[in-house]
C-alpha cells in the first residue's frame, strides 16, 4: 500500500515537470521483472557468510581431528590447546564453530563453556581492557567502559573462571589481528593461567590466516598455543565445485543455475588459492546479476560480471579494515603511482608517508615498520613488490599497484573521508 502511494506521488510530481510517464514506465518495468518472472533464489540467506551449512564436504579429516582434540572436555579433562591455520576461505571458522556447537550439545550444560571471539571485530578486541571486559561479560558481569586497572579486570576474570568446576574453551578467531592490536602479553597470561586455577581449565583454540604468525611469537607462547596444530589446505576446483553444487541446491530454485556457471565460479575461486568464500560470493552476485538483467537462469556470462564486482568489493573491504597507518602508506603509494606508475620505490613512499603524517598531526612510524606495512599490502595482493639492488647503495623495493582504475578512485574517495 505504501509503495503504491509513493509511486503515485512520483508520477504526479514529475508529471508537472514533464517526463512523468517515463518515470512510471521505467519503475513498472523494474518492479514487474521481480513479480512476473519466476524468482531465481530459493533462499538467498544460505549464501551469506552467517549461514552454517548442514553438510561440509572435503573437511571430514579436519572435523574429526578437531573433535578428537577437544573431546576430553566431555570427561572433564583438559584438552590440548590448538592452533588452526590455512588461507582465507578454507573453512576454518565454519569447522571451529560446527565442532564447538556439537560439543555444547553433547556436554553436560554446566561443565562446558565455549567462548568464540572474532579478533577482527572492532571495539571488542582493540585493547586488552575491552577484550577482558568482553570475557567478563560472557560470564554475566558488567564492566564499566573504561577506568578500571587492567590487573583488576584480570582478577575479576580469574574469579569468574574459577567460580565453579568447568572446562572453558576460548576460540580466538583471526588471532593474528589480536596480537597486532594489543601485543602478545595477553596470550602469555592466558597460557599461564591454568597453573593458578583450581577448579577450571581453560583451553585455547587460535585460528589464523597468517602462517608466519606463530614464528613471531615469544617461544613460550608459541609452544603452548600450538600443542596441537591443524592445517587447512586450500580447496581445488573440483572440491569447490562440490561445495557450490551442494550449496546451490538450497540457495536456488531447480534449474535456475547452469552447471557451467557453477564450474566457472569454482575455477575462478580455485585460481585464488582455493577460497570457498570467494566462490560463494561469486555465486550470489552472479545470481543477483541474472535477476537484475531479467534472465531466468544464471549463466557463465553472469559470473564474468560478478567476478568484477566481487573483486572490487573485496579490495575495498580489505583496505577499509586496515589500521590508519597502513591506509596512509597506501595513500602515499597511490599518489606516487599517479605521478609515475613505473618508478615507485620504498624510499619515496616513506618520504611522502612522513609528509602526510606531519600534515595530519599523526605520529609517523619508523622506516622499518612502514616497510612491514608495505609487505602486508603485498600479501593482500593490493600491490606487488620486487627487490632490486642499488649496487653499493644497498637494496630497495620497486612497487607496482594491482588495482583497477575503478578501485583506485573508490579508495581515494574513502581516504578523503577518513584521513
Ligand atoms: N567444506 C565446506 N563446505 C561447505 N561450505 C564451506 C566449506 N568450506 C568453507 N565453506 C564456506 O565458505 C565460506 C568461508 O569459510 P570460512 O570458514 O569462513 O573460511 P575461513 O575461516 O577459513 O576464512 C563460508 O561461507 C563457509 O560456509
Ligand atoms: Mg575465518
Amino acid at each position: 500500500m505504501e509503495l503504491k502511494l509513493k509511486l503515485n506521488f512520483i508520477l504526479v510530481t514529475s508529471n508537472r515537470r514533464g517526463g512523468g510517464i517515463m518515470a512510471q514506465i521505467s519503475l513498472n518495468d523494474i518492479f514487474s521483472k521481480y513479480t512476473s518472472k519466476k524468482p531465481i533464489f530459493k533462499d538467498k540467506d544460505t549464501l551469506s557468510i552467517r549461514f552454517t551449512p548442514e553438510n561440509i564436504p572435503h573437511r571430514s579429516e579436519q572435523i574429526n581431528q578437531l573433535a578428537h582434540i577437544l573431546a576430553p572436555v566431555l570427561r572433564n579433562e583438559k584438552p590440548s590447546n590448538v592452533f588452526i591455520y590455512g588461507k582465507t576461505g578454507t573453512g576454518k571458522t565454519l569447522i571451529a564453530k560446527k565442532v564447538a556447537a556439537n560439543l555444547e550439545i553433547v556436554a553436560e550444560p554446566n561443565n562446558l563453556k565455549i567462548i568464540y571471539i572474532n579478533c577482527k571485530m572492532r571495539k571488542v578486541t582493540d585493547t586488552e581492557y575491552r577484550l577482558l571486559a568482553q570475557l567478563i561479560e560472557f560470564f554475566g558481569e558488567k564492566v564499566p567502559y573504561t577506568g578500571l586497572p587492567t590487573s583488576e579486570l584480570y582478577n575479576r576474570f580469574f574469579r569468574l573462571l574459577d567460580a565453579s568446576r568447568q572446562n572453558v574453551v576460548l576460540v580466538l578467531d583471526e588471532i593474528d589481528s589480536l596480537v597486532d592490536k594489543i601485543g602478545s602479553l595477553f596470550l602469555y597470561n592466558l597460557t599461564r593461567i591454568n597453573q593458578d586455577l583450581e577448579k577450571t581449565k581453560i583451553t585455547l583454540v587460535g585460528i589464523s590466516n597468517n602462517i608466519s604468525f606463530l614464528e613471531n611469537l615469544d617461544s613460550r607462547v608459541k609452544s603452548s598455543l600450538s600443542e596441537e596444530e591443524l592445517i587447512f589446505p586450500p580447496y581445488n576446483a573440483t572440491e569447490i565445485k562440490d561445495i557450490l553444487t551442494e550449496r546451490s541446491r538450497i540457495a536456488f530454485h531447480p534449474e535456475t543455475i547452469t552447471d557451467a556457471a557453477i564450474a566457472k565460479c569454482a575455477a575462478l575461486a580455485a585460481q585464488e588459492h582455493g577460497d570457498a568464500r570467494k566462490a560463494i560470493d561469486l555465486l550470489r552476485v552472479a545470481g543477483e546479476t541474472a535477476e537484475r538483467i531479467g534472465s531466468n537462469q544464471v549463466r557463465e556470462e553472469h559470473v564474468d560480471i560478478a567476478q568484477n564486482k566481487v573483486d572490487t568489493d573485496r579490495y575495498i573491504e580489505t583496505i577499509h579494515s586496515q589500521p590508519k597507518q597502513s591506509k596512509i602508506v597506501l595513500k602515499a603509494v597511490l599518489e606516487l603511482y599517479k605521478k609515475n606508475a613505473k618508478g615507485i620505490q620504498t624510499g619515496d613512499v616513506y618520504d611522502l608517508y612522513a609528509k602526510i603524517c606531519q600534515k595530519n598531526n599523526i605520529k609517523s612510524l619508523t622506516q622499518r615498520r612502514v616497510s612491514d606495512l608495505i609487505t602486508e599490502l603485498d600479501n593482500f595482493g593490493i600491490i606487488s613488490t620486487v627487490n632490486i639492488s642499488k649496487g653499493r647503495y644497498g637494496r630497495t623495493r620497486k612497487i607496482n599497484v594491482n588495482l583497477s582504475g575503478t578501485v583506485v578512485s573508490k579508495i581515494e574517495e574513502m581516504f578523503s573521508k577518513e584521513l
